[in-house]
C-alpha cells in the first residue's frame, strides 16, 4: 500500500498543490505554491463542443474531461517546471456540479495522489470562486460579503474566514448567469450567452425599454431572475412581428442587463447596510461583466465600501482557484481519507472553518 509521505505533507510555506477543476464545461489545471504563488494555470473550454446543442450536455462534458485532463496536467507541470517529487498535495473540485464531470477530476486527483504518495482534498467549487480574488496582488481582508454570481448560483454570503460562510441571500429560481444565458438564447445570440449578451448590449438604446428590478421593493436579500427572462420574452414577442432587428435585439439585451445589474447592486448595498461589513468580493462567471463592475464600483464609492474581483480569467471556472483553496485546507491538515467524493449538491455553509 502506498504510504503518505509526511515529509512532503509539510504544512506551512512548503506546500505546492496541483489543482483540478472539472465540475462543468471547463477543464482547468493549475499549480499553486504557498511561498511563490501561482506557478502555472491552463484551461481547456468545451464551449465550442456544447454550443452546437445550445447548452452543456453532461455526458459529452464528462468524456471530454477524460480526454483533456491528463494532457493538461502534463502541460501545467511543464509550465511550472514541476516534477511529481515537488508536488505535495492535490486538490480537485468535489462539488457542486455535474456528477459525471466531477468524477473525472476526483478519480484522477485521488489516483495521482495515491501513486505519488501525497495528500489530496476535495474542494467546494463555490469556495474556490469566492477565494479567487485572494490570488490578486491586493487581496481582500476578512470579513467580507461575497456576491457569488455564476451559471448555477446567485448568492450573498458573509465570509468571516476560510470556511466561515453564512448565506444571507440567494436566488429563489434561476441563477443570474442562467438568466443571461436563457435571454441570450431567446435573442438568438448563441451559447454561452453572458459574454455575447454583454457585447450586444453595448449597441443598445438605454431609453427604449425598462425592465423591472425583481424583489427590490420588499425587504430581504433574496433574488428572483426568472421573471426577467419572461419579461425579455414578452418584449421580444411584442416587437418581433416584422422580424427582430439588430437594434431591437441590442435594446432588449441592454434592458435585461441593466435590470439584472441594478438588482444585484441594490441587494449588495442592502447587505452592506444590514451587516455593517464594508468589503465586498464579487466572484463567479457573471463577475466578468463590465456593466456589473461599473455599477458595483459606483455603489461602493457612494457607501464608502471596497469591492474586489478576480482577474477576468479567474471569474469563470479555472484550476487556479481550486489549487489555492485546496492549498489553504491542506496546509491546515484537512486532507481527506483515501477514496473520493463527488457531490451534485453541497451547501456551502456546511464546510469546516480553518
Ligand atoms: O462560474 P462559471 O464559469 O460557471 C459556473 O460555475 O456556473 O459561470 C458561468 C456563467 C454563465 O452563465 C455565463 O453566461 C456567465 O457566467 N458569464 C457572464 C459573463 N461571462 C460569463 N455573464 C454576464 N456577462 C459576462 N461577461
Ligand atoms: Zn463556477
Amino acid at each position: 500500500m502506498p504510504h503518505y509521505d509526511h515529509n512532503k505533507e509539510t504544512s506551512g510555506n512548503l506546500m505546492r498543490v496541483l489543482g483540478i477543476e472539472t465540475s462543468c464545461d471547463e477543464t482547468g489545471v493549475a499549480i499553486y505554491d504557498a511561498q511563490n504563488g501561482l506557478l502555472s494555470d491552463v484551461l481547456y473550454s468545451q464551449v465550442a463542443m456544447h454550443s452546437a446543442y445550445g447548452g452543456v450536455v453532461p455526458e459529452l462534458a464528462s468524456r471530454d474531461h477524460v480526454r483533456k485532463l491528463l494532457p493538461l496536467i502534463r502541460e501545467a507541470m511543464a509550465q511550472a517546471g514541476a516534477t511529481r517529487e515537488t508536488i505535495n498535495g492535490i486538490a480537485y473540485t468535489a462539488g457542486p456540479g455535474l456528477v459525471g464531470a466531477l468524477l473525472v477530476g476526483a478519480a484522477t486527483g485521488r489516483s495521482l495522489a495515491w501513486g505519488w504518495g501525497v495528500s489530496a482534498i476535495g474542494v467546494h467549487h463555490l469556495e474556490g470562486h469566492l477565494l479567487a480574488p485572494m490570488l490578486e496582488a491586493d487581496p481582500p481582508q476578512f470579513p467580507f460579503i461575497a456576491l457569488l454570481v455564476s451559471g448555477g448560483h446567485t448568492m450573498l454570503i458573509t465570509v468571516k474566514g476560510v470556511g466561515q460562510y453564512k448565506v444571507i441571500g440567494e436566488s429563489l429560481d434561476d441563477a443570474v448567469g442562467e438568466a443571461f444565458d436563457k435571454t441570450a438564447k431567446l435573442l438568438g445570440l448563441g451559447y454561452p450567452g453572458g459574454p455575447i449578451l454583454e457585447q450586444t448590449a453595448k449597441k443598445g438604446d438605454p431609453t427604449r425599454f425598462k425592465f423591472p428590478r425583481p424583489m427590490t421593493d420588499r425587504p430581504g436579500l433574496d433574488f428572483s431572475f426568472s421573471g426577467l427572462k419572461t419579461f425579455a420574452m414578452n418584449t421580444l414577442h411584442a416587437h418581433h412581428l416584422d422580424g427582430l432587428s439588430d437594434q431591437t435585439q441590442a435594446d432588449i439585451a441592454l434592458a435585461f442587463q441593466t435590470a439584472a445589474v441594478e438588482t444585484l447592486a441594490i441587494k449588495c448595498q442592502r447587505a452592506i447596510g444590514e451587516t455593517g461589513i464594508k468589503q465586498l468580493v464579487v466572484a463567479g462567471g457573471v463577475s466578468a461583466n463590465s456593466a456589473l463592475r461599473a455599477r458595483l464600483n459606483k455603489m461602493a464609492q457612494k457607501v464608502g465600501a471596497q469591492v474586489a474581483y478576480p482577474r477576468l480569467k479567474f471569474c469563470t471556472d479555472n484550476g487556479a482557484m481550486i489549487a489555492y483553496a485546496g492549498c489553504l485546507r491542506l496546509q491546515a491538515g484537512q486532507w481527506g481519507p483515501p477514496g473520493f467524493e463527488a457531490r451534485a449538491r453541497w451547501p456551502i455553509d456546511t464546510l469546516t472553518a480553518l
